[in-house]
């Protein structure tokens, strides 16, 4: 394996966590809709922690987290770009306009991301000692929020527009009230949303879910205690 060449990602994978915390205190500022403005807040969370989990990461990989490298000024230009688009499109007086650029700029964000993470699971598989059990432990902790970042803004992103033509939109969309994700799952979903809109099933089951979700972290807490 070229370690330069995974030391760079690592280094570039924290930096677009740091921009993505900035992409999400912005989007969540551009959410017109209650439900998104919930999801990206539990993913400006996430994505905090992430930018915490890397630092370690590099500390293992004897790695300055502020170590500035050429590949990391085009990433934070990257994000600051997708910022920048976000206010100026908030600045335009259009909520439900800026609301749709928001959504864009997250999913251009969380592709990153994802791939990001995506590789650096593939390397940790490779990785042994102390790095790769670090490194294996961080990619376990956040792949899975990675995917529902993406697929399901992604899933925003295609109803909030359809809903700006004109047409009758799924929202919650089908990858949020399916809680997907995979690829596979959501293309599923998106298969699926033609149903789910004669049904008018989407903002019944996703409240169900909510409940289920919020009802689960309460008996958790409450075992804690005991
Ligand atoms: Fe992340
Ligand atoms: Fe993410």
């Amino acid at each position: 394996m070229n370690i330069d060449q995974l030391h760079d990602l690592i280094l570039q994978s924290l930096e677009h966590e740091m921009g993505g915390v900035k992409v999400y205190e912005t989007a969540v500022s551009c959410a017109a809709n209650d439900d998104l403005r919930e999801e990206w807040t539990k993913y400006l969370d996430q994505t905090r922690t992430h930018v915490q989990i890397l630092q370690e990461v590099c500390t293992v990989f004897g790695l300055d987290p502020a170590m500035a490298t050429p590949s990391r000024a085009i990433v934070k230009g990257m994000g600051a770009a997708l910022v920048d688009a976000m206010k100026k499109a908030a600045a335009t007086g259009n909520p439900d306009a800026a609301q749709i650029v928001a959504a864009e700029c997250v999913v251009i964000a969380e592709t990153k991301d994802h791939l990001d993470w995506e590789l650096m699971g593939r390397c940790a598989k490779k990785l042994t000692g102390e790095p790769g059990t670090v490194l294996r432990a961080a990619c376990k902790k956040v792949e899975d929020e990675e995917d529902e970042h993406l697929y399901h803004t992604q899933g925003w992103c295609r109803e909030l527009w359809i809903k700006g033509l004109g047409m009758k939109a799924v929202l919650p969309p089908p990858e949020e009230v399916k809680d997907v994700e995979t690829a596979i799952g959501a293309a599923r979903a998106e298969k699926a949303r033609g149903k789910m809109l004669k049904r008018g099933t989407s903002r019944k089951k996703a409240t169900a879910r909510k409940t289920a979700r919020k009802t689960t972290a309460k008996r958790a807490t409450a075992k804690r205690r005991k």
